[in-house]
């Protein structure tokens, strides 16, 4: 499977999911903040993955996928962390005009997971369930022709 997960930083909730994920399929995880060196040309599928802030994804990835070269053959999919269950849509509408930006298109299967802040809000998330969620969709994704 040769998938690769962009992250934007390495702590937090989106991070902790997908680095699980990566875990348990084997896939290559790249950090933005960590200055990771991300071939996209070595992946079939690219997996951006970000919390939700003011309803958009977080500025680094945001940044980072404008920078993106347009000649890529990648597939790309969105997973977000988010307190609201509706604000990935937002955000959804976002990563598709940055990456249409650069002749790119985000595929339409989109996986959103609660994901608690710093207040009293989504404690639990993501839980066990949430991460076992989360790993048959991309499981199911990467197998996806
Ligand atoms: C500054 C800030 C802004 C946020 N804005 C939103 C928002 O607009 N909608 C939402 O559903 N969640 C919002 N959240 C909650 C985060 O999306 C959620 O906690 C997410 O899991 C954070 O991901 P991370 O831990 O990977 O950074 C916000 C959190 C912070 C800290």
């Amino acid at each position: 499977m040769e998938m690769l997960i962009v992250c934007p930083k390495d702590r937090g909730n989106t991070y902790q999911v997908c680095r699980y994920a990566a875990e348990q399929l084997g896939c290559s995880l790249g950090i933005i903040a960590r200055g990771d060196a991300l071939d996209l040309k070595e992946y079939e599928t690219v997996l951006l993955a970000s919390g939700i802030y003011g309803k958009k994804i977080h500025e680094s990835l945001a940044h980072w996928i404008t920078e993106l070269p347009g000649d890529l053959k990648n597939r790309f999919y969105l997973f977000t962390t988010s307190l609201s269950p509706g604000d990935y849509q937002h955000a959804r509408r976002q990563v598709q005009q940055l990456l249409e930006q650069r002749g790119l298109k985000l595929e339409e299967d989109h996986m959103n997971c609660f994901g608690k802040n710093f207040l009293f809000f989504r404690l639990c998330h993501p839980n066990d369930a949430d991460r076992r969620n989360v790993l048959a969709w991309v499981k199911q994704i990467s197998s996806t022709v």
